[in-house]
């Protein structure tokens, strides 16, 4: 029997994973290994010749087994990463993208902006209030929360007295999902990263979008949201069909699949948030596809005759985020 210490036992699996095909072999055969020995990727390679103890390898047999199935590495270990922070997933949610941390960016950058030029007034009557759509893992109602009083104190516009004690008049986010087994595990997340005062700034809400206008929550938030944030389901049915293995046969099709053209969620949002929009003061943001920018332009012009449409895109210069001011 070789003993495998974290060299030999890393090319073995490299090699394996390679001549069984399974995507990036070498990153699935790390991250795998940090995990079970609690090393980062750097620290496997300057522990080269740790040897692995027999729990350790049997731990790792079983990751290894579980990717050769083509489970994607964050269910596998129940984590994904996310900008400043690290979320609980499993295949109940969609596993959160690069990509999307852009959205949260445009929103701070919206919100420093309209600080600048005073188009609301913080202290003072103006609430952010946020609205996320869809928010699955949390990662993006989360990131909001975690990251809101740093950024907005960098604008020089809150006042210097701000901190976590300052709660109730400055922000809040709702977070819907239609999925209560997702929404368990969003509040999981929140509850786990976000101190109390930030936890008790999100509510999360189970239903079809966003509350119906005949509820206690539409009574209390009508008219009122500044910002409104969704990456929905967009994918087409076509497309859905070619999805790589890991994401169609792992992550949720109630996440991923958008109707037949990939719009038909975005759609729906955009009649359905019409009265929780705050007429002075809104901005909506929608994570896109390059293929449904277009597309999606034209509806939301229809249907909410807003003042402003701009398409941003990400760092791989696609189209990604749609911003849309009322
Ligand atoms: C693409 S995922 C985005 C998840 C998360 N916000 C992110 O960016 O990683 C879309 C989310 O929308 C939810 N969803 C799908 N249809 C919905 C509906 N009709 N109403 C509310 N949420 C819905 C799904 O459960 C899923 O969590």
């Amino acid at each position: 029997m070789p003993v495998w210490n974290v060299k030999n036992i890393l090319e073995w699996a490299i090699n394996y994973f390679s001549c069984k095909e399974v995507p990036q072999p070498r990153l699935s055969a790390e991250l795998l290994l940090g995990s079970v020995l609690g090393l980062d990727r750097v620290n496997l390679y300057l522990n080269y010749n740790r040897v692995l103890n027999n729990q350790e390898l049997a731990t790792y047999k079983k990751y290894i087994l579980e990717r050769l199935e083509h489970t994607p590495i964050q269910y596998i270990l129940n984590e994904a990463y996310f900008r400043k922070i690290k979320l609980y997933v499993d295949e109940k949610v969609l596993i959160p993208r690069p990509e999307t941390e852009l959205i949260v960016d445009k929103v701070f950058q919206i919100l420093k902006d309209s600080l600048n030029k005073r188009e609301i007034d913080i202290p003072g009557k103006d609430k952010i209030n946020i609205l996320e759509i869809g928010t699955g893992s949390g990662a993006i109602a989360i990131s909001l929360a975690n990251e809101i009083l740093d950024e907005l104190k960098v604008s020089g516009k809150v006042p210097g007295e701000l901190t976590d004690e300052f709660p109730e008049e400055l922000w809040e986010i709702v977070a819907t999902d239609n999925d209560s087994s997702v929404l368990d595990i969003a509040e999981r997340n929140a509850h786990s990263i976000l101190n109390n005062n930030k936890f008790n700034k999100i509510k999360f809400i189970k239903c079809d979008i966003v509350p119906a206008e005949d509820s206690d929550f539409f009574k209390k938030h009508a008219g009122g949201f500044k910002i409104i944030i969704s990456n929905p389901p967009y994918i087409s049915e076509k497309d859905y069909e070619n999805l790589p293995r890991e994401v169609k046969e792992y992550e949720p099709k109630n996440a991923l699949l958008g109707g037949e053209t990939g719009l038909e969620i975005y759609e729906r949002i955009l009649n359905k948030i019409k009265p929780y929009i705050n007429q002075e003061f809104c901005y909506i943001l929608f994570e896109i596809a390059p293929l449904i920018s277009t597309p999606l332009e034209k509806m939301s012009k229809d249907i909410l005759k807003p003042s402003l449409i701009k398409v941003d895109k990400d760092y791989n210069g696609r189209e990604r985020v749609m911003i849309i001011k009322i």
